[in-house]
């Protein structure tokens, strides 16, 4: 266990003194040419790296020197991350505006392992539902549970939204080629009917299971889609109330909602008000991937979760991965004041992956307030967004390498393909390994001049370089790296969290939105004209709606 002492009183973020010492060096270093640092020092690029779990970072194609770095170090320290790093794996109730403990890492710990939530060991809860999961995926991939009818199950399909859909589909996506590939997998999440429709689309209801999986049970894009496929499947066979036992399971925190929709709890897989939804896919949430790649295939993933937990937990910070990229990612978020980071995983596999990042950086640190309450100073959540390589190259790359902004890149890539195909893999990895080049050195007038492009296109053809990339690399695309690199962010959403002082575990910008849709469905459904009591805007659009509903029905 780390010992680093918690400061005694937390300084505003930038009063902290390392915090000015970083503006100061900004000030000296935010000229310097990656060009410049790489030939001054040629062994940067094995200097600046880091391993851990199988996973290697390069992060010398930052704007850093070695002072950036230590200061970076000495923010992470006076900013107290290693003792919120113990707090959170303790089980302190570390999420204060929703008094709860934030203990994902329960969920991967070993079964010997034990963590007390208010008195209870939670992570002898995670092993009952593990357990209760893994019958359960077993008896589906088998044929042993069967529907119905009798049919055996054949086609799975997860109710869920945010983190109860974005985690499921990723995985199933990421740990395809691990799939029971005679078992097809489909997701619903958004409330516009089509996302339901092309989900059952050729679907046979005697051969469906759903898992309504929902957090609180009450979210109403779920519990929409969820009783609409409620009729489908009853429709489908012949409307006897009991086939829903064998055709409906779910999954969530709440008994009462689970039992109120007409589920049996003992159907039910359970998580806990310490799991937050984005922070999920290795609960219960997880249920479709476990059905999809088999018990141990999951646990393979849990395994890898948790190698990074420890990796995080116990590492110094100038060799922690999550830390390190933490703080590279605030170094040019608040200091180079760039707005975004493109997430590039060079893997077909992981094309969710951006996706699922976006909930997981967005809704944890996209706050305005300090813990305090106190509005914030500075820059906190970039935004996080991206697609798989090459096709990005195709499309949006051009702005990356030229255009006005600055964004970091994260790239992803693995040493060996899945799907070996001829020279594709060699091509995929040199297609990246170009990217990174191209954007740290870019390319000078005098070089583009040299190839003898005429005067007038040399400003077109010139690339500035400078632009700060990661890569990280591992051998091969397989559950436990897949839990390893979500770990990877779920921990660098956590030091940036601890750095910027705020609580990346609550989500209260979610709610105003779902009050107002509240109130506006029925005004959208009812008969009589509704008295529109909103802005002009809102009312003129509501209004017009309903005028053009009439008009086509
Ligand atoms: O919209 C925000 C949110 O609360 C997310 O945080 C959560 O992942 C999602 O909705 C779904 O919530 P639930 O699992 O309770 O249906």
């Amino acid at each position: 266990m780390a010992t680093r002492a918690t400061p005694q009183v937390l300084e505003p973020l930038t009063k902290r003194k390392a915090w000015k010492a970083l503006q100061t060096h900004y000030d000296k270093v935010r000229g310097l040419h990656l060009r410049k640092l790489f030939v001054d020092d040629p062994k940067r690029g094995e200097r600046m790296t880091a391993e851990a779990a199988g996973l290697f970072l390069d992060y010398s194609k930052n704007r850093i020197t070695d002072e950036t770095l230590k200061l970076l170090i000495d923010l992470a320290e006076e900013s107290g991350l290693q003792p919120r790093i113990d707090a959170m794996f303790r089980g302190d109730k570390i999420n204060t505006t929703e008094k709860r403990a934030v203990l994902h890492v329960a969920l991967r710990a070993p079964k010997e392992a034990s963590i007390l939530v208010d008195g209870e060991d939670v992570v002898r809860q995670v092993h009952k539902v593990l357990d209760k999961m893994a019958h359960f995926s077993n008896r589906v991939r088998s044929g042993e549970w069967k529907g119905h009818t009798g049919k055996r199950i054949r086609n799975v399909v997860n109710i869920g939204i945010g983190g109860s859909d974005l985690g499921p589909v990723m995985a199933y996506e990421a740990l395809k080629h691990y799939s029971e590939r005679a078992m097809t997998f489909r997701f619903v999440s958004n409330v516009d009917s089509t996302d339901f429709v092309e989900a059952v689309q050729g679907l046979d209801p005697s051969e469906t299971l759903f898992i309504v999986s929902s957090k609180t049970f009450t979210t109403l894009e779920t519990m929409t889609n969820a009783h609409t496929a409620r009729d489908w499947s009853l429709q489908g066979l012949g409307g006897d109330e009991k086939s829903v036992a064998k055709h409906f399971v779910a999954v969530s925190t709440n008994a009462a909602e689970v039992a109120k929709f007409g589920i049996d709890t003992a159907n039910m897989f359970e998580f806990w008000d310490w799991v937050g939804g984005r922070y999920s896919m290795d609960s219960a949430i997880g249920l479709s991937t476990m059905i999809a790649i088999g018990p141990d295939n999951f646990r393979a993933m849990l395994n890898g979760f948790h190698q990074m937990d420890e990796h995080f937990r116990t590492a110094p910070f100038e060799r922690n991965l999550p830390v390190l990229m933490g703080l590279l990612a605030i170094w040019n978020n608040d200091f180079f004041g760039s707005e975004t980071v493109a997430v590039l995983p060079y893997e077909q596999y992981l094309k969710r992956f951006p996706a699922y990042l976006q909930q997981l950086t967005m809704e944890s640190n996209g706050k305005h307030v300090t813990l305090d309450g106190a509005e914030v100073t500075y820059a906190t959540s970039p935004i996080y967004w991206g697609e798989p390589g090459t096709n990005g190259q195709h499309s949006f790359y051009q702005l990356i390498h030229q255009g006005t902004r600055i964004i970091p890149c994260d790239f992803i890539a693995f040493s060996n393909a899945l799907n070996p195909l001829g020279r594709h893999h060699d091509m995929l990895l040199a297609n990246v390994f170009a990217q990174t080049e191209a954007l740290a050195f870019g390319k000078t007038p005098e070089e583009v001049k040299a190839e003898g492009t005429p005067d007038w296109l040399v400003p077109h053809r010139v690339f500035e370089g400078n632009r700060p990339s990661n890569t990280i690399l591992a051998e091969r695309l397989t559950p436990e790296i897949l839990g390893k690199l979500v770990a990877l962010y779920e921990h660098i959403v956590f030091t940036q969290g601890t750095i910027w002082q705020i609580n990346s575990f609550d989500q209260w910008g979610v709610e105003l939105g779902k009050v107002l849709a509240q109130r506006i469905i029925p005004e959208l459904e009812s008969q009589a004209e509704p008295a529109l009591r909103h802005d002009s805007s809102t009312n003129n659009l509501i209004s017009r709606y309903r005028k053009l509903k009439e008009k086509s029905q």
